[in-house]
């Protein structure tokens, strides 16, 4: 161990004092040019961008993935220019490189830290083949409003959950070590607040207090600060009035003098020039000014920095030794990923992209990724044998592209395999499959196949409904305000459900949709994100039990869009809604007096509660949860308590279920949520086998930011729950003392 440190401290120290020999070398334009991240790819004039680079200019191109333009480039890096400094080539390589995994949040469904790690693994080896050394993930913007687009690219709605998942994408993008071939430098974005955009709307304005910032929108990057990821990207959006991209608070309070990071900071694109459209600068030099003053060390695509900070240094706005720190932080990360010893790549030495070792991998985080929202009558697994023709309908069953999702530039659709076909490999030839795409996209309204569906529905025994909606309607600039199934769909369903057949809907889409006007009309609904290239395979096992689901909802379900934003860890409020309290808007009397005598926070229309709550999520088992208990019931601080409880399989089948521990701070300096997930465990059981799952919570588990802003840990009471959902009832207590 000792040893190990000293070998670590050898090393940081060779890293600084190879810094310290490159910057002293530097002139102010080459120093800005490391503070320069340029497109490449295609439509780019190589002449100019290669004499930038020769002299000096730049320092990363992102979008070049032409492995030998990008080898070409570097040589000219590292060969033309006069310091001889490699490129940072960065890519968004978010969910795979081609070979595709499911969305994140389709990831964040599986609870499995491991899987989300080796899909960044996979992803990394694959993109690292082509030359690219830096991704622009983990996304780790906590996303509690489904009509946001980019819900699509987060781990969904909780701070810790996201904290362990972003942390293993970082684990798996980054490896053991930054040389190591196939290792390649993650990125935290984006920081911060932009999952809160108002409405939904993506790059929209964000007010979030500092202490709702500091307890739930920063958590996933102060984890991801202490996990070593090596870079973080400024947010798009203005958070309390300031621009993220301008924020001292954040890039230079927060990050640097609280969190120690050491990383660098990258802008995201253009968001420096865009300073002046938000309105906080006057013209580029300002926005320069203010980007650079926050903390902001590489600008991504604008050119603000080469233009002005040389102006800025000489008016004596900004000091020399400011760009010095900036550049320090830029030139460690290219020493540490290895790139003056190896700046080139041959794609030989990696192995084959979307080999079948990769794609098992997609396979298997597919499988988990899946959610049984509903299985009535245990409609779900479908046997073949007393089922001689299936109805397979809808626009998203034999959808290659489509089933991908959104951010998958280098995604290669040949290699799809659909649900279709699938199920066409994986049952028998004495069954028959009627296929209808019904609809040319999720969004068509053609009445006509609606009524072709039904005849096709008529002469089979199990209708099976692929629905959703397309990669496009999620993702970046891509919010939606009405979360509703898109097009005709609803309008499918309700007339396939008349038809007297079992009716199973398998949801293909890249948020949490509204899912209440169709939930009734079908016997199963099984929800499948976007699951990548391997989905169909995934989605088959499942359907026809080769697998039991597994997925729990990373993220609320609302039952209409009015409940926007609803999620599980909400604070109590002074009139907390409950069943009873709840008025139905049909059940109040036109003539009632206008009172808040014993009313309670609820919508009249909607209630209080959402269609699934976070945490959800069926199997074909069935599993018992008793015997909860805590090894004390009062914990001094700096102290940790065990809680167990025991797990049952009560089913029929073997089947996994994800554990989940939750807590609540009964009171607090400031209010508290009524539930916070603290733990969570996926344990496998056969059918009828038990087992006690435990899990160690310590007194900083427990820590929040009170008024002061300052992370404490509390003397006073907490309720425990564990259960299968952010809904468990399952209860226990214990106190925390003052040492
Ligand atoms: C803008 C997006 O907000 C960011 O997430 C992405 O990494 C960059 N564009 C680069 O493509």
């Amino acid at each position: 161990m000792k040893s190990n440190t000293k070998r670590k401290r050898l090393l940081v120290d060779s890293v600084a004092d190879r810094v310290e020999q490159l910057l002293v070398q530097m002139t102010m334009s080459e120093k800005i040019g490391q503070l320069s991240q340029l497109q490449g790819g295609s439509g780019v004039d190589q002449d100019i961008l290669k004499e930038a680079i020769a002299a000096g200019q730049v320092s990363s191109l992102l979008n070049e993935v032409d492995l030998d333009t990008v080898n070409e480039l570097q040589r000219v890096a590292v060969e033309k220019s006069r310091l001889g400094i490699p490129l940072l080539i960065a890519r968004d390589v978010i969910h795979g490189f081609e070979t595709v995994f499911p969305i994140p949040l389709g990831q964040a469904a599986s609870f499995n830290p491991e899987v989300v790690k080796s899909g960044a693994r996979v992803a990394a080896l694959e993109a690292a083949s082509k030359g690219i050394n830096w991704t622009f993930a983990p996304m780790i913007d906590v996303s509690r409003d489904p009509r946001w687009g980019r819900i699509a690219e987060s781990l969904g709605e909780d701070p810790y959950l996201t904290s362990v998942l972003g942390n293993a994408m970082i684990d798996g993008f980054q490896g053991d070590d930054l040389a190591d071939a196939g290792s390649i430098a993650a990125c935290a974005k984006h920081f911060a607040g932009y999952g809160a955009s108002e409405a939904g709307i993506d790059y929209n304005t964000t007010n979030i207090p500092e202490n709702e910032l500091r307890n739930v929108h920063l958590r996933p990057f102060k984890a991801a600060s202490e996990a070593g990821v090596a870079t973080f990207m400024s947010s798009f959006g203005d958070l309390n009035g300031v621009p993220a991209t301008a924020s001292k608070f954040l890039h230079t309070q927060v990050l640097r003098d609280e969190w120690h990071y050491d990383g660098f900071v990258v802008s995201d694109w253009e968001s420096i020039s865009q300073l002046s459209i938000h309105g906080l600068t006057a013209n580029d030099k300002e926005s320069a000014y203010e980007a650079a003053a926050a903390g902001i060390d590489m600008e991504m695509t604008s050119t603000t920095y080469r233009d002005h900070l040389p102006d800025l240094i000489e008016d004596g706005l900004i000091n020399e030794s400011e760009i010095d720190g900036k550049v320090r932080a830029v030139l460690a990360l290219k020493i540490k990923l290895g790139l003056f010893e190896n700046p080139y790549t041959d794609s030989k030495d990696y192995e084959q992209i979307s080999n079948p070792e990769y794609m098992q991998e997609a396979k298997s985080a597919a499988l988990e990724s899946l959610v049984l929202l509903k299985n009535e009558n245990q409609s779900l697994p479908l046997s073949v044998s007393d089922k001689k023709s299936l109805a397979i309908i809808g626009p998203m069953a034999d959808a290659p592209y489509e089933q991908l999702g959104t951010w998958i530039f280098d995604g290669e659709q040949k290699i799809s395999q659909t649900p279709l076909q699938a199920i066409e490999h994986l049952i028998t030839d004495d069954v028959d499959i009627h296929y209808l795409k019904a609809m040319d996209t999720t969004r068509s309204r053609d009445d006509g196949s609606i009524s072709q569906a039904v005849e096709l529905g008529k002469k089979s025994d199990v209708i099976i409904l692929f629905l959703g909606e397309e990669s496009i309607l999620s993702g970046e600039a891509h919010s939606r305000a009405d979360i509703d199934l898109p097009g005709n769909q609803v309008e499918l369903i309700k007339a396939m459900s008349k038809l007297g057949k079992p009716v199973i809907a398998v949801i293909l889409a890249g948020r949490p949709l509204t899912l209440s006007n169709i939930v009734d009309d079908v016997d199963a609904l099984l929800y499948a994100w976007h699951p990548g290239t391997m989905g169909g395979p995934a989605i088959a096992e499942v359907l026809f039990g080769l697998e039991s689901p597994s997925g729990k909802t990373p993220v609320t379900f609302p039952k209409v869009v009015g409940q926007i934003p609803i999620y599980y860890g909400k604070k109590n409020t002074g009139k907390p809604a409950t069943d009873e309290s709840c008025v139905h808007i049909d059940e109040i009397d036109a003539k009632a007096e206008q009172t808040s005598f014993g009313m309670t926070a609820f919508h009249l229309d909607a209630g209080y509660k959402p269609l699934f709550e976070f945490g959800y999520g069926l199997s074909y088992s069935e599993f018992n949860y008793s015997d909860l208990h805590v090894n004390t019931n009062s914990l001094t601080i700096g102290n940790s308590l065990r809680a167990s409880v025991k797990l049952s399989n009560i089913g029929s089948c073997r089947a996994t279920e994800i554990v989940q521990l939750y807590v609540r701070d009964l009171v607090g300096n400031v209010t508290r949520p009524v539930k916070e997930l603290k733990g969570f465990k996926r344990i496998t059981l056969d059918a009828g086998e038990s087992t006690v799952v435990s899990f160690d919570i310590h007194t900083d588990d427990l820590a929040f930011y009170n008024r002061e802003m300052k992370l404490v840990t509390e003397a006073g009471d907490f309720h425990l729950w564990i259960g299968g959902s952010s809904a468990t009832e399952l209860r226990t207590e214990f106190s925390v003392t003052k040492p």
